[in-house]
């Protein structure tokens, strides 16, 4: 087998991750695959069936509810229980929950044997985007971007993605709540949040969304092009 057509994109809550790598996905015509989704929908079906903290009753409930990633066009949508469970993945009592979640070791070996399958069946490539993608999912990526940025930035980011008002109290409140995440993240044993060896660290506080898609859209391209014309290993 050849190296995957893998484009890895990690950093911590709020750096912009998910919507450059669908950028980027359609730029280079590939799949987009946001693992982040996969975490919360796990989180999802758990806490609906109030699972509690083990990870036996946790994948037992994914199990139950069919937690899944459905290939839709180009993109993955999450599914739980039949149904699409794109928004209510988002909501507070998700995020709140998530990290902790996703810090067991077996979630993560179940998630990640998803994710492995779901990019499988995209020969023609995929954008992956996460926390340990360039770094324990397809450490053979051929394109690894960790994307950093302030976190006074990446709160402004994240409420007005959510709609929400960019006073200064709730910059801050937002601010320290990423924070927490990232400290959850950053600080567990398994799969922590950290750039790959190989990654190009990208700081995005300054540049604009099409400033940070093109950057990492060429880095992308200079990769995969030279990537094609090595010969094919037996
Ligand atoms: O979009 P946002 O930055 O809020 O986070 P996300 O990508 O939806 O991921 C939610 C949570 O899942 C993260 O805070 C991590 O705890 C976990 N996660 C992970 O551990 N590894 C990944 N590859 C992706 C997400």
């Amino acid at each position: 087998m050849g190296v995957p057509r893998v484009i890895a994109i990690d950093g911590p809550a709020g750096s912009g991750k998910t919507s450059t790598a669908r950028a980027v996905a359609r730029a280079l015509g590939f799949a987009h695959l946001d693992s982040g989704a996969l975490y919360r929908a796990v989180t999802l079906a758990a806490l609906d069936a109030g699972a509690g903290e083990s990870a036996e009753a946790i994948l037992a409930a994914a199990a139950a509810q069919r937690v899944r990633l459905i290939p839709v066009g180009e993109d993955f949508r999450p599914e739980a229980g039949g149904v699409d469970v794109s928004v209510a993945i988002r909501s507070e009592r998700v995020t709140a929950k998530v990290s902790a979640v996703a810090a067991l070791p077996a979630v993560r070996r179940w998630v990640n044997a998803a994710l492995r399958e779901a990019a499988s069946r995209h020969a023609g490539g995929v954008v992956v985007d996460g926390r340990d993608i360039g770094t324990v999912v397809f450490p053979e990526a051929p394109v690894k971007v960790f994307l950093t940025a302030e976190p006074e930035e990446r709160a402004r980011r994240r409420l007005a993605q959510d709609g929400r008002p960019l006073d200064p109290a709730s910059v801050a409140a937002a601010s320290e709540a990423l924070s927490r995440r990232d400290a959850a993240d950053s600080e567990r044993e398994v799969a922590p949040l950290k750039p790959a060896p190989d990654a190009w660290v990208l700081d995005t506080t300054g540049l604009s969304f099409a400033e940070q898609v093109e950057a990492v859209v060429r880095v992308a391209r200079q990769a995969l092009a030279s990537l094609d014309v090595r010969p094919q290993a037996g």
